[in-house]
């Protein structure tokens, strides 16, 4: 299997399980996860899964702080195959629409695009205005995958893990392959 190595960014909009989620897909086929969760995806992992950040530390690679501007993923030359900021907030979004990289994830995501790299961000917002808007324009336009955290339904999904799975499955057929488990539309 070819081995990938995937920065992850958990952001403060709402659906931290997708990031959860993600990591361990990703962990269960063998690639290599560097996480930054930012300070309001703290918050939010522990206000809707109660888990901290430290919880996740055994199920990742490497972890960084989101200010830690010296650490790797924040250049260019550090080799990723691919950046995904899942839940990806409006204010992630905006920073990345504009070149604005003032933490890790903002970074990682600017350095994916100059290096024409896999970027995928997974927002996660209602309604959405005009800005929000432009700025998922302004990121298609750069380069970036926006896969929105808008699951199906027609696979009949039975708990809340299969139907984040749906937007999940979406994720990893743009980052690695179809899981074999994904739902997939025969036709039929
Ligand atoms: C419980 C909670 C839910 C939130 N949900 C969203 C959301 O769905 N979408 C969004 O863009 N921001 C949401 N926010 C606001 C972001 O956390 C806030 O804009 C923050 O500055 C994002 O910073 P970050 O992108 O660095 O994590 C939420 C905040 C809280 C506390």
């Amino acid at each position: 299997m070819n081995k990938k190595r995937v920065f992850v960014g958990i952001t403060g909009a709402s659906g931290a399980i997708y990031g959860v989620r993600l990591v361990r897909a990703l962990k269960s086929e063998g690639h290599e996860i560097h996480l930054v969760v930012s300070k309001w995806g703290a918050e939010t992992l522990k206000y809707e899964l109660g888990i901290d950040v430290d919880s996740l530390t055994h199920e990742v690679d490497r972890i960084y702080n989101e200010e830690d501007l010296t650490a790797g993923p924040a250049s260019g030359s550090y080799p990723l195959d691919a950046v995904v900021i899942i839940p990806c907030s409006m204010k992630t979004l905006a920073g990345i629409a504009h070149g604005y990289a003032d933490n890790l994830i903002a970074r990682a995501a600017d350095c994916a695009l100059k290096e024409r790299r896999r970027l995928i961000l997974v927002p996660r917002e209602t309604p959405l205005n005009l800005v929000h808007i432009r700025n998922m324009e302004s990121v298609t336009e750069a380069g970036a995958i926006v896969i929105p955290a808008s699951p199906a339904f027609w696979h009949k999904p039975k708990s809340i893990e299969e139907l984040v799975d749906s937007v999940v499955d979406r994720v990893l057929s743009h980052l690695t392959s179809p899981r074999d488990t994904a739902a997939t539309w025969t036709g039929e």
